[in-house]
């Protein structure tokens, strides 16, 4: 990129694109100085001009159709910043990219599903595509693993990836309230989608961000399998507090790792250990650990949402096109980038916390270990919590190393077994 003025369309006007708009307008001396280059804003777009926003924008710029600013204006760099997977969000990074326009975009969803188409496109027309606010916010975790890291062996990255569950269960330990009633307090204070936090909770969201993550880390295609995915709209505070007395917390981990060559990713709920550094990531924070030759183990943490941490991840998308210094927009040539082969979940193995609801009569908890021993699972600990009033009682167990198949068998036979009166709740141990 030659020209010393740069011409900018900022599509989505939201949460996010909105705050992007002000960082541009205030920031320009600031970019200018360190880039020598001086920025414009021509287009902007949303589906509603009238709209109150949080900053005030320049409707002389407005346009209702987003393809007309490519069509009627010279951009040199484009900010897709509406959100969804498909439709006009992918439409206008491709018809961007065609026009040998650079883009920069925080949308997870998209990338995850047709990054590598896109990032072919960018490629073919020697323009970058940009997705640092995609995964954990304002950590600038992608460009770390693509230039920080950029010549270690990476073998596996974790962590916690979305603030709206972390927040979730760090505050159902803090206040001792149950999932719905601290749902709605997130909801409330915006760390939770108001209408649909579904793909928040069911573990989509973290998914997403797990395969752009494998796909940078251990250079490959981006997966298509649908691994072990879940979320946390199961776990009680009681697990959260029964978690607490054997000196664990429960924790919405992302893992994405190679085994045997193979690429195994998933998303699940967790017990780790309170003494952990990833125990002690709380409230909406993310962290991000990596482990590989020969850094060894690098962690990142910060805030993993909200306006101004994503704003701070596209801001510097946006100086590394300036600067000229990114090439391909996954680290190296697509052409080098092979199809991953999956690893098969069902023969990975974890201890498991397992809680279940049982009626309190004698040779209940014979029969459930009986279950346990036919699916060649072995016990570690077990704890019976009876309620005399209900004349119910909890049995938790924590199990050794159990293979996922097996853990699955055995969750079928309590489901069907007559004395188990709840679905039984299962937490991986990490
Ligand atoms: N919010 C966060 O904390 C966060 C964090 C990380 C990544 N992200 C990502 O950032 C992106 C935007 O998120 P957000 O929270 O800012 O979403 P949002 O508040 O829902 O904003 C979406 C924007 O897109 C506009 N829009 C919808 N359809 C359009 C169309 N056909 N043409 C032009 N504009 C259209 C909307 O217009 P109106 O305003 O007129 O309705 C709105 O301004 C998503 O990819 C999200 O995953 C968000």
């Amino acid at each position: 990129m030659i020209n010393r003025k740069i011409n900018i369309a900022v599509i989505g006007l939201g949460q996010v694109g909105n705050y992007l708009l002000n960082e541009l307008n205030t920031k320009k001396k600031d970019i200018e100085i360190k880039t020598g280059k001086k920025i414009h804003i021509v287009g902007i777009s949303a589906k509603n001009k009238n709209k109150k926003r949080r900053f005030k924008i320049n409707k002389s710029i407005f346009f209702k159709n987003p393809l007309e600013i490519i069509k009627s204006k010279k951009v040199d760099v484009l900010f897709e910043v509406i959100g969804q997977s498909d439709g006009i969000s992918k439409k206008i990074v491709e018809t961007a990219l065609k026009n040998k326009i650079h883009v920069v975009t925080p949308n997870k969803a998209l990338i995850s599903k047709h990054g590598d188409y896109l990032s072919n496109l960018a490629e073919k027309n020697k323009v970058n595509l940009e997705f640092e606010a995609s995964v954990a916010g304002g950590i600038p975790i992608l460009r770390t693993i693509k230039e920080g890291l950029a010549t270690n062996k990476l073998n596996k990255v974790y962590g916690i990836l979305n603030g709206t569950c972390n927040y979730i269960l760090s505050e159902m330990e803090k206040t001792k309230q149950n999932f719905s009633i601290v749902l709605n307090k997130a909801q409330s204070l915006g760390y939770a989608e108001p209408g649909n936090p579904k793909l928040d909770l069911n573990g989509y969201d973290a998914f997403a961000k797990i395969r752009i993550l494998s796909s940078l880390a251990f250079n490959k295609k981006i997966s298509k399998k649908k691994s072990l995915m879940e979320g946390i709209e199961n776990i009680d505070y009681k697990d959260i507090e029964i978690a607490s007395q054997l000196n664990f917390r429960i924790k919405l981990l992302g893992i994405t790792e190679i085994i045997n060559g193979k690429l195994f990713e998933r998303v699940h709920p967790a017990l780790v250990k309170k003494d952990t550094y990833i125990g002690n990531v709380n409230g909406v924070m993310n962290a991000v650990i990596v482990e590989g030759k020969p850094i060894g183990e690098s962690v990142l943490q910060g805030e993993g949402a909200g306006p101004g941490a994503t704003s701070s991840a596209l801001m510097s998308d946006l100086l590394s096109i300036l600067r000229g210094n990114i090439k391909y927009p996954f680290g190296l040539p697509g052409i080098k980038r092979k199809k991953p082969i999956c690893y098969n979940e069902r023969n990975s193995s974890n201890s498991l916390y397992l809680r279940l609801e049982v009626k309190d009569k004698p040779g209940v908890l014979s029969e459930i270990t009986k279950l346990l021993a036919n699916n060649r699972i072995s016990i570690q600990r077990v704890i019976q919590i009876p309620d005399n009033k209900k004349r119910s009682a909890s049995i938790i167990i924590i199990t050794h190393k159990a293979v996922e198949h097996r853990s699955q068998n055995l969750i079928k036979s309590l489901k069907k077994n007559n004395n188990v009166i709840k679905k039984p709740v299962l937490v991986r141990l990490f």
